[in-house]
């Protein structure tokens, strides 16, 4: 019987790439196997998140239900990582003794010596450092779960925006080699890939050696490699920074069909003053410039964006900004928060000046507005082909495929599962809340 692991994750999507590694690490060393039922599992692994609320106190409560859980069998054993065990370290197991593991974003590769190390000591195994790109090296191949699949090529943050701790918890910018991204990419498209994602905190900030020489490659250039690996159709990337969203990355566009027309750009404010005080490095005539001529480059571009609102001192004309540059840029999806102020982080020492139902109202304005562009965009599709790539069996049943198009719109049609893995043309026939309606353009062989 295989051991067997329950793995709770919080978080964004770099996050649930590392839940997947924890996972593969234990498998390769330990037998381990996920489970759904923490009863039968003798390891559990909180994968924390710092970036917004109060997540420390919420790792602590979450700690408080898994008590008993231990009780029932002393030789389980309790890992926390992710941001919150990074920033907090030994702290973690000092106050909620039942926790014999902490490492953080760049260790996860090292949990099974830390496991091993608990289990014959019965001491708390903690490691947060940040050993540079070592984790890579240390992760078994990886395994396709499917024609889709996340390959992170950068980790860390250095642009330390002055709300921000992830540079904090993850560490600064460190990009893998070319020829390591190419190999696992090379791997994965072997197994029946099509679609890589590329991954990291800020993944245009890579820099990756190119072996044997001194030149470094930017994403725009790993892109045209990847281009090239016999299998690969698609190829997407977050989370951007504007500050380095590059000429070469705008012609790409143009240039690249394999590059998916849908790109996610972080502007957080539309208001200078705002910007400044968050030390985003771009204003907001050089980031609409920006999508001006990347709109020119991909007239049927998506575009997503991430915003906080009520930062402290942000006024209604600061707001109106934002939300005039909504209206210019015409996002058609975001991800928006109300700012949330981080422990160790600059801005957590301004005065929060903002009202709280201010901020909620700002947050439901915005995301409205949002809503409207994105239902604007979707109802445009109708009618028209678009070319998806078929990933699994909608999960709305009825016998439909759902696949996704190159702007990220998820597509139900009635078609069977050996299309899974393919790409096919289909007609959009009509747009839904969160998905469109299809139906095959031609009979596929
Ligand atoms: N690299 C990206 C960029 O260029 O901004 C952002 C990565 S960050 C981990 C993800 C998002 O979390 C940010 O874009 C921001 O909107 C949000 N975020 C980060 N810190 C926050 C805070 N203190 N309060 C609210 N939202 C926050
Ligand atoms: Fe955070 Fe700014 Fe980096 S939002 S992840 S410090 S680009």
């Amino acid at each position: 019987m295989p051991r067997k692991l329950y793995l709770i994750s919080y978080g964004c999507q770099m996050n649930d790439y590392d839940s997947a590694k924890m996972a593969d690490v234990l498998a390769a060393s330990h037998g381990y196997a996920r489970t759904q039922n923490p009863d039968e599992a003798d390891l559990l692994l909180l994968n924390t998140c710092s970036v917004r609320e109060k997540a420390q106190e919420k790792v602590f409560s979450e700690l408080g239900r898994w008590r008993e859980w231990k009780a029932a069998d002393p030789a389980r054993v309790i890992g926390v990582g992710g941001c919150v065990a990074s920033q907090e370290g030994e702290a973690i197991a000092q106050r909620a003794p039942i926790v014999d593991i902490v490492f953080g974003p760049q260790t996860l590769h090292r949990l099974p010596q830390m496991l091993d190390s608990t289990r014959s000591t019965h001491k708390p195994a903690v490691d947060v450092s940040f050993p540079e790109i070592e984790k890579f090296d240390a992760l078994p191949a990886p395994v396709a779960s499917g024609p889709t699949a996340f390959v992170s090529i950068m980790e860390g943050c250095s642009k330390y925006c002055t709300f921000c701790v992830v540079p904090y918890t993850r560490g600064a910018e460190v990009s893998r080699p070319l020829d390591d991204v190419l190999v696992e990419c090379a791997r994965l498209a072997a197994q029946g890939v099509h679609e890589i994602t590329l991954l990291g905190q800020n993944v245009n900030a890579y820099r990756g050696a190119m072996g044997g020489t001194r030149e470094r490659c930017d994403l725009a250039l790993l892109i045209d490699y990847l281009a090239q690996i016999p299998g690969i159709e698609r190829i997407r990337y977050t989370t951007s920074h504007p500050a380095e969203f590059s000429d070469a990355l705008i012609e790409a566009y143009a240039e690249q069909p394999k590059l998916a027309s849908y790109l996610h750009l972080p502007v957080q404010s539309g208001a200078d003053r705002i910007l400044g005080m968050m030390k985003r490095g771009y204003t907001r005539a050089q980031f609409l410039d920006k999508i001006r001529r990347v709109r020119a480059a991909r007239p049927d571009l998506s575009l997503s964006s991430d915003f906080i609102v009520g930062f402290p001192t942000e006024s209604d004309d600061d707001f109106m900004q934002t939300m005039d540059l909504i209206a210019e840029a015409r996002f058609d999806c975001a991800f928006s928060f109300v700012y949330s102020p981080r422990p160790g982080t600059p801005a957590a020492n301004l005065r929060d000046t903002v009202d709280a139902a201010i901020k909620e109202q700002r947050l439901a304005i915005l995301q409205n507005r949002i809503r409207q562009f994105d239902d604007e965009f979707r109802q445009g599709l109708v009618g028209t082909t678009q070319r998806i790539l078929v990933e699994r069996p909608s999960r709305r049943g009825g016998g439909q495929m759902a696949g996704r198009t190159s702007s990220n719109r998820m597509v139900n049609f009635d078609g069977d599962a050996s299309l899974v893995g393919r790409f096919i043309d289909v007609t959009i026939t009509a747009a839904m809340a969160n998905s469109l309606q299809a139906r095959l353009l031609t009979p596929v062989a």
